[in-house]
């Protein structure tokens, strides 16, 4: 992975710390000095077991909560400066989020779920239905667009729940333990069509998990311990040697990340 200095970065992470106080007047310290640059075209999956930070680490970058020092550039932009209404239009034009659960709207068809963020922005019908069209091929929905969500499986809804955070073609997307719900199945082909959107789409991916096989599918791995990260591995391998490649440091790092 070779970088040129000039090239773009999507995200700038310099010195990133955050706390939580708490009654007793001691604060903790969750995020203890994060650097990290993110460039177009990453697939960069965080591990750290439960507790580690990794969802505050999320909700920092993706601006659902704020630094208590050190900053993030998203795009050049120091998102410390930002008013709140430039903050929700970044948030529209250039996030997209997938959580644990799958917040699709019960009462829309599949189509009309991944097409909402478009109908919102106004964006044309025919050009809607040909970007869904194509975010539905890269999550393997194509047949199932029709369907309500509770017509859909687990693994279908999380899928959707990709595509319609794809659809508006962010600058980055964002997952929090996508596959945490899922079973083995429907986790894999998650993992495969986020890789595909990856490859082909050229979506930039920053996955937060505490899985090494759902790490396996990212391009570079970070270890978060102790509010920190400890290490990276860049994928060099077949996914299976990778995920062999990360268990192996995980239990060098102390056992257990559950
Ligand atoms: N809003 C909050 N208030 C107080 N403590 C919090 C809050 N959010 C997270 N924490 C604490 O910060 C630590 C990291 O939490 P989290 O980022 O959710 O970890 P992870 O996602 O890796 O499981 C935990 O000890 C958690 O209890
Ligand atoms: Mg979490």
């Amino acid at each position: 992975m070779e970088r040129n200095i000039t090239d773009r970065k999507i995200l700038e992470i310099r010195n990133l710390t955050k706390g939580f106080g708490s009654r007793g007047g001691y604060e903790t310290r969750v995020i203890k000095g994060i650097s990290m640059d993110i460039f177009p075209g990453d697939f960069i999956a965080v591990m750290g077991p439960s507790g580690a930070g990794k969802t505050t680490l999320l909700n920092l970058l993706s601006t659902l909560d704020k630094p208590d020092g050190g900053q993030i550039l998203l795009d050049g932009e120091n998102l410390e400066k930002v008013g709140n209404k430039r903050l929700s239009e970044i948030r529209r034009d250039k996030i997209g989020f997938i959580f644990q659960e799958y917040n699709l709207l019960d009462n829309m068809s599949l189509e009309d779920n991944i097409a909402l963020p478009l109908s919102l922005n106004g964006v044309k019908s025919t050009e809607v239905r040909r970007r869904v069209q194509k975010m539905a091929a890269v999550f393997g929905l194509t047949e199932h667009l029709k369907k309500y969500p509770y017509q859909l499986s687990g693994g279908q809804k999380q899928r959707g729940a990709g595509a319609r955070a794809l659809v508006t073609e962010p600058e980055i997307l964002f997952a929090d333990e996508p596959t945490g719900a899922l079973d083995s199945r429907s986790s894999r082909d998650l993992l495969v069509s986020l890789e595909s959107a990856n490859r082909s789409g050229n979506a930039t991916i920053l996955m937060v998990t505490h899985d090494a096989y759902a790490a396996s599918y990212a391009k570079q791995v970070y270890f978060l311990a102790d509010g920190q990260i400890r290490c990276r591995l860049v994928k060099k391998e077949e996914r299976k040697a990778f995920y062999e490649r990360i268990l192996d440091l995980q239990i060098s790092m102390g056992g257990e990340q559950e």
